[in-house]
Formats: structure tokens, C-alpha cells, sequence
């Protein structure tokens, strides 16, 4: 047990990735107790702290991020998935089920093959990037391309499960929630204390949430309601104070939280948050203003250049919608709306290389040369 509320030790950005989130936040979570933890070793990512970025735009203070593409599977649906699919093992569930925009398919398809357990993805057709599609096949899961967006499948996977025996594994399963908050568990221990503020990418707003649930428990004073049904649930714990402000980013093309109500048809570069009718719509609002933060909205032109300025001034390599947290807080801090002198944690959410395209299809800076000695030295000396 430690001082942030009873999980292990080995919970903080250093320790060792011996074991994953179900045995180290086991204290934290409502799992059975005989359950056996499902686990590809997720959590206890990098939490890194950036030093061009803020110095380019005079920030005094200290921008982190915490790089959830270090998860087995390359984003941060690895904590949640983990604990939704050990919780469903244990109730001896055979099946789980999902929509996706790409992220939630792979780690379901990897967490489901480890535990044993069939995998349906739904997935938007042409839209999901190469790496997450790849992922997917590869761990086996029934992948299912449908004509229609990431709200579309989620409808289609609502009424299935209703009617045949499968676990839905995104996020309306509080599951998911528990499993992800163990980031802000790993956040405050890394940092002796909460940041100032949050940021993170939006989507369908259950990671926002998650990190909330988590801060709140880690506060520990008060008492919130549970976040999914709004009563004193199971789910319900102590909370609030001494949290960060949560800032949440969306693309312009796809900000449901920007214009106030669901976007049919919604559009960005950045496909991850392509979801137009986030299914934590009312948690996320109570999280923007428990907390006192904002959501923003970027354009793919402003989160492409931060994924590209992260990856190429920091050495983090995030994939598009992960940059829009990164692209936020960078226009944030020049306007000023963040306070100079602030401790800042962006949450990077999956890996650079699991959109591969998005990047070579930009501008490739990729030299073609004939093999001689004399052309690479040139190439050289003109770039030393
Ligand atoms: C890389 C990445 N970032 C952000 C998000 C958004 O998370 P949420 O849907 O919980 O808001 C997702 C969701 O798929 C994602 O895959």
C-alpha cells in the first residue's frame, strides 16, 4: 500500500513492468477478489518531460507526457482492456465485443487471445489505420469492416449484445474506466502530487473520465457520485481536490463537445477521435466542470505539425489524434489561458507507428542517391 491509495509500489513511472494494472491497482479495483488477472504487462509507461517544445514557446513551467504508446499493444486502451477482459473471465464469459476506430479492436483482439476468448471488432471501412487493422488480424480477432462510422458500429454493437451472449469491451463497460485510471495513479506517484493540468485527446470522452475517477479517488476527500449512473454505486468513491483542471482536445472536423451536440458526419486526419456521438457525453461535461477545464478543438493542419514537431524535436513519436493534446496545450500556453510557471501532463494515447501513412504520405524527406560515397557525403555536408 502506498500514500495514494493502496496501490503497489512498483506503480510509478520507474518501476518494473513485471506485472500490469490488474495486479498492481488490485486494491483500486472492484474486481472479484479470485478473479485471475488477464495481463500483457500494460501500464508503468514513460512519463517524460519535454524540454524544446515549452522552451519554444517561453513556458517556465514543466510540460510532461506520458507516452501510452509504451502499452503492449501501443495505446492506452491496454490498461482498460485489461481489466474489462479479466472481469470477464471471471464471470466466465467466452466472447467480447466491440466498435472501433482502431485502438480498441487491437488491444480487445490481444487482451481476448490471451485470455482465451473469441473477439467481433467492428471497424469503419477505410478508415482505421494500417497498424491498428494489422493488429487486429494478427491476434485473431473476427474483424468485421462495416459501410458507416465508429457511432454507427457502436449502435450495431449495442443491439447484438442484447441478443447474443457477448461482453461489449469499449467504454460504456466501467471496466474500461477502472482499468484506465490507473494512469493518473501512476501520474501522482511519478510526481509526488497531481499536475496543474491534464490534457488529453477526446473522443468518445471515456479516457477523460477515467483519468477524473482516478484523480478524484486519489484526492480523496468528499464523495463523488459513480460516474456511469450517476448514483452510490460500487463504482462511486471518495474525491475531490487537490486535481488537475482536465483540458480536452478534439479535431475541428470532429468536436461534438465544441458545438454542444453529436456531429453526423464527422471527419479528421487524426481517425482515433473520428466519433461524432461520444457515449461519455455526460460524465466528460461533469469532468469539464469539476474540474474548472475547457475543451479545445485543432485542426488537422495544427495537429499534424505537433505530432510532427514532437516526434522530430523530443524524440516521441505519438500517432495524429495523441498530438491534438500536445497541439492544445502548446496554443494554450501562448495565449495564456494556462498559467506561466504550471505543471503540465499531456497523455500521448497510442503510438506514432501504428499510422505509418499519415506521415510518408505528408512530405517523405527520404533521399534517393545512387550508392556512391560521394553522393551521401555530399548529402552529409550539406545537412551537418
Ligand atoms: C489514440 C487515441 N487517442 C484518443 C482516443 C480517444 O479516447 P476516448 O474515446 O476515450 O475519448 C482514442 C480512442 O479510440 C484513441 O485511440
Amino acid at each position: 500500500m502506498t500514500e495514494h491509495g493502496g496501490a503497489d509500489s512498483r506503480c510509478d513511472a520507474g518501476g518494473l513492468r513485471t506485472s500490469g494494472v490488474v495486479e498492481r491497482f488490485r486494491a483500486v479495483l472492484p474486481l472479484p477478489a479470485a478473479a485471475a488477472a488477464v495481463s500483457l504487462g500494460e501500464g508503468a509507461t514513460p512519463l517524460l518531460r519535454l524540454q524544446r517544445l515549452p522552451a519554444a514557446v517561453g513556458f517556465d513551467g514543466e510540460l510532461y507526457v506520458k507516452f501510452e504508446g509504451a502499452n503492449p499493444t501501443g495505446s492506452f486502451k491496454d490498461r482498460g482492456m485489461a481489466v474489462a477482459v479479466t472481469e470477464a473471465q471471471a464471470r466466465g464469459a467466452g466472447a467480447v465485443i466491440c466498435a472501433s476506430t482502431g485502438n480498441t479492436s487491437a488491444a480487445a483482439a490481444a487482451y481476448a487471445a490471451r485470455a482465451g476468448m473469441r473477439a467481433f471488432v467492428l471497424i469503419p471501412e477505410g478508415k482505421v489505420a494500417l497498424g491498428k487493422l494489422a493488429q487486429a488480424v494478427a491476434y485473431g480477432a473476427v474483424v468485421a469492416q462495416i459501410r458507416g462510422n465508429f457511432d454507427d458500429g457502436m449502435r450495431l454493437v449495442r443491439e447484438l449484445a442484447e441478443r447474443l451472449p457477448l461482453t461489449v469491451v469499449n467504454s460504456i463497460n466501467p471496466y474500461r474506466l477502472q482499468g484506465q485510471k490507473t494512469v493518473a495513479y501512476e501520474i501522482v506517484s511519478a510526481l509526488g502530487r497531481a499536475p496543474d493540468y491534464h490534457a488529453l485527446p477526446v473522443g468518445n470522452a471515456g479516457n477523460i473520465t477515467a483519468h477524473w475517477i482516478g484523480y478524484s479517488e486519489l484526492a480523496g476527500v468528499g464523495t463523488a457520485a459513480c460516474l456511469h449512473c450517476g448514483g452510490n454505486c460500487r463504482f462511486a468513491r471518495q474525491c475531490v481536490d487537490g486535481r488537475p483542471q482536465m483540458l480536452g482536445y478534439q479535431a475541428a472536423g470532429s468536436a461534438p463537445f465544441m458545438r454542444g451536440a453529436p456531429v453526423a458526419q464527422p471527419e479528421t486526419v487524426a481517425t482515433a477521435i473520428r466519433i461524432g456521438d461520444p457515449q461519455s457525453w455526460q460524465p466528460a461535461w461533469i469532468v469539464q466542470r469539476e474540474s474548472g477545464g475547457w475543451f479545445g478543438e485543432l485542426s488537422d493542419q495544427e495537429i499534424l505539425a505537433a505530432q510532427r514537431q514532437l516526434a522530430a524535436t523530443e524524440g516521441v513519436f505519438c500517432e495524429p489524434a495523441s498530438a491534438a493534446s500536445v497541439a492544445g496545450v502548446l496554443r494554450d500556453l501562448r495565449a495564456g489561458r494556462i498559467v506561466r510557471g504550471a505543471t503540465v501532463v499531456c497523455t500521448l494515447t497510442g503510438h506514432g507507428l501504428k499510422d505509418p501513412d499519415v506521415i510518408l504520405s505528408a512530405e517523405p524527406r527520404i533521399h534517393v542517391l545512387d550508392g556512391s560515397a560521394t553522393a551521401l557525403q555530399r548529402l552529409i555536408e550539406q545537412r551537418l
